[in-house]
């Protein structure tokens, strides 16, 4: 126990610089390479994660035992943001919320791996790690011994370069092969064959309850009209797309969502799988199906 405990006092800066940089490069794999739109909350917590890359690297070379306390303001703010947008996307205790009237829904989850990691939850991992390693170097802060020479400033160079190259590098890989040939990659990833739907009945005003779930759903990105949205959605209303399907092979892309390597992909735009919103029932998407084929 004793042994873990020195470990982490000597390290913990240096967990927080991973996890920093780690953060950093996957929201721009997510943006850059996949095709993710970071909403509103997503830019706040980037300008909070971002400067921190940075801030922990330059703390740790210059072995200044304040770190901390330039670090917490923006991990503990972070965290702030992050669990809000993480509640937003999973609970109704922010219904009705002003957030984001801009651009792409704060509610739109474009992972939702095991049913709860989305990328808010990334970022609140982040900032929680971060938070608390700087906890663990502010208890333990010594003041610097200097040298003869009056040096407090022999850098750390080596493992400090040494962490974000490592992570750079595992990133690096990620955004080449993210760029892999369209075709090969979408063979693999057609949902069409295999899905299998369960019949589901709908009711005559299912397109009124079709228009509400597309207003908080869709609309963002398709438009309140159905119209499309400059660079988040195309046209779905009245769309070639909507009449030469059936409503299950609909309600199959819809739930898979297309990515940008779906050779089926024509804007260059990613759709998350289920509008982003995995809590959707069956019933709920073939209403909006409904609802969008009603002239
Ligand atoms: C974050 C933005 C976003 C959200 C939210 C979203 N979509 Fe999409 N959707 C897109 C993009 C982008 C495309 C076009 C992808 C392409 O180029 O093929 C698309 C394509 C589609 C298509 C295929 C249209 C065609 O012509 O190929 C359908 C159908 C569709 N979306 C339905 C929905 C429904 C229903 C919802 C709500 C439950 C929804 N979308 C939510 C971004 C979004």
């Amino acid at each position: 126990m004793d042994r873990i405990a020195n470990w982490l006092n000597r390290n913990s800066l240096y967990i927080a610089l991973i996890t920093a940089w780690v953060a950093m490069c996957g929201s721009l794999y997510f943006s850059e390479v996949r095709g993710y739109v970071p909403c509103v909350l997503c830019w706040y917590q980037r300008i909070l994660m971002y400067p921190l890359a940075l801030v922990i690297a330059i703390g740790l070379l210059r072995r200044d035992w304040n770190l901390p306390y330039y670090v917490l303001p923006f991990s503990l703010i972070g965290l702030g943001v992050s669990t809000y947008h993480y509640l937003l996307e999973k609970t109704d205790l922010f219904a009705g919320s002003a957030a984001c009237r801009q651009g792409v829904s704060c509610t739109t989850q474009w992972i939702n791996w095991f049913g709860f990691v989305t990328i808010p939850f990334l970022a609140l991992t982040a900032f929680l790690i971060i938070t608390v390693m700087s906890v663990i170097a502010l208890v333990n802060r010594e003041p610097v011994a200097e040298d003869e020479e009056g040096d407090a400033l022999r850098m750390p160079w080596l493992p400090v370069g040494g962490l974000i190259v490592a992570v750079l590098a595992v990133f690096a890989a990620l955004f080449i092969s993210g760029t892999q040939d369209p075709q090969v990659a979408a063979a693999s990833t057609n949902p069409f064959p295999t899905l299998s739907l369960t019949p589901v009945a709908i009711s005559a005003d299912a397109a009124a309850h079709g228009e509400q779930i597309y207003l908080q759903s869709c609309a963002a990105c398709h438009g309140l009209d159905g119209m499309g949205v400059e660079n988040l959605g195309n046209q779905l209303r009245a769309s070639e797309f909507l009449a030469s399907n059936s409503d299950e092979q609909l309600l199959a892309m819809i739930r898979a969502g297309r990515e940008l390597n779906d050779p089926a992909n024509t804007s260059g735009l990613v759709m998350p799988p289920s509008g982003g919103r995995p809590d959707l029932s069956d019933a709920d998407i073939l209403a909006i199906i409904q609802y969008l084929r009603a002239e």
